[in-house]
């Protein structure tokens, strides 16, 4: 599986929120997407998973053009978002929340397999698997996000603002959690992440963006040490 954005313009009205953007993701990749507030990092998010429309550009997954296709035709092929917020049905249980995530798959008798395998990632679900999405800490929503977005078994995970409001302590095991997803299902995921030195940190390869454009990008480690980039569009 391979991901490549190219050319990728986005309108929101009259007001061009990305323009010609490129980005790859190859196999098993480990990618962050950075840039300040309001550069269009959530947009390209949206716009690979089909929740905003390109105008023009290609979103190519394993070679197709997904660019015009349905959010949920892309779920299918096996993309998938964590977005800003975790957007759980706070009204419904943990259980039923992860079961939603399987909802393009046809094989329904294996989503209790697939709920155990999620529990493997976050045994702390298991003791409230019943309990409401909307009652839980927001670490557990997030681990309930993750694992509503793995119920789809994707190819490409796209984490949008995982840490937003969590502790240290639960934002490093959630980001240990995605790094043992990415080794031991090789899922390939592009993170987007206010903390800059969290999404460096645990990817391999890095794109900044700046109001709409792709400005820098190379190994996470390389950009993370280079104090023209840091200072310019990193905040540090
Ligand atoms: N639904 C919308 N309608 C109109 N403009 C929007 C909409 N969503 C985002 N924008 C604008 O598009 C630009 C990019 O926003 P986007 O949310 O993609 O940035 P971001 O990099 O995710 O920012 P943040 O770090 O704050 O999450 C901004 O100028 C924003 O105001
Ligand atoms: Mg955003």
């Amino acid at each position: 599986m391979t991901l490549q954005v190219r050319n990728l313009n986005v309108f929101y009205g009259d007001s061009q929120a990305l323009w010609d953007v490129a980005l790859e993701v190859a196999a098993g990749d480990l990618v962050s997407l950075v840039g300040a507030n309001g550069a269009g990092k959530t947009t390209l998010l949206k716009a690979v998973v089909g929740l905003v429309p390109a105008t023009s550009g290609e979103v190519l997954f394993d070679g197709k053009n997904l660019r015009a296709s349905p959010a949920e035709h892309r779920v299918r092929n096996g993309i998938v978002l964590v977005p800003e917020g975790r957007r759980l049905f706070a009204g419904l249980t943990v259980r039923e929340n992860l079961a939603i995530g399987a909802y393009t798959r046809q094989d329904r008798s294996t989503i209790a397999a697939d709920i155990d395998r999620v529990l493997e990632y976050f045994p702390d679900l298991s003791p409230i698997l019943d309990r409401l999405a909307g009652n839980l800490s927001g670490g557990q929503q997030q681990m309930c996000a993750i694992g509503r977005a793995l119920m789809s078994r994707p190819r490409l995970l796209l984490v949008d603002e995982m840490s937003l409001g969590l502790a240290p302590v639960v934002v490093d095991r959630l980001a240990e959690t995605l790094l043992r997803v990415n080794h031991e299902e090789k899922i390939s995921i592009l993170v987007v992440e206010q903390d800059v030195e969290l999404s460096l940190g645990m990817t391999r390869f890095a794109y900044v963006l700046e109001t709409g454009r792709v400005v820098a990008s190379g190994p996470s480690e390389q950009l993370a040490e280079r104090g023209d980039i840091r200072a310019a569009y990193l905040g540090l």
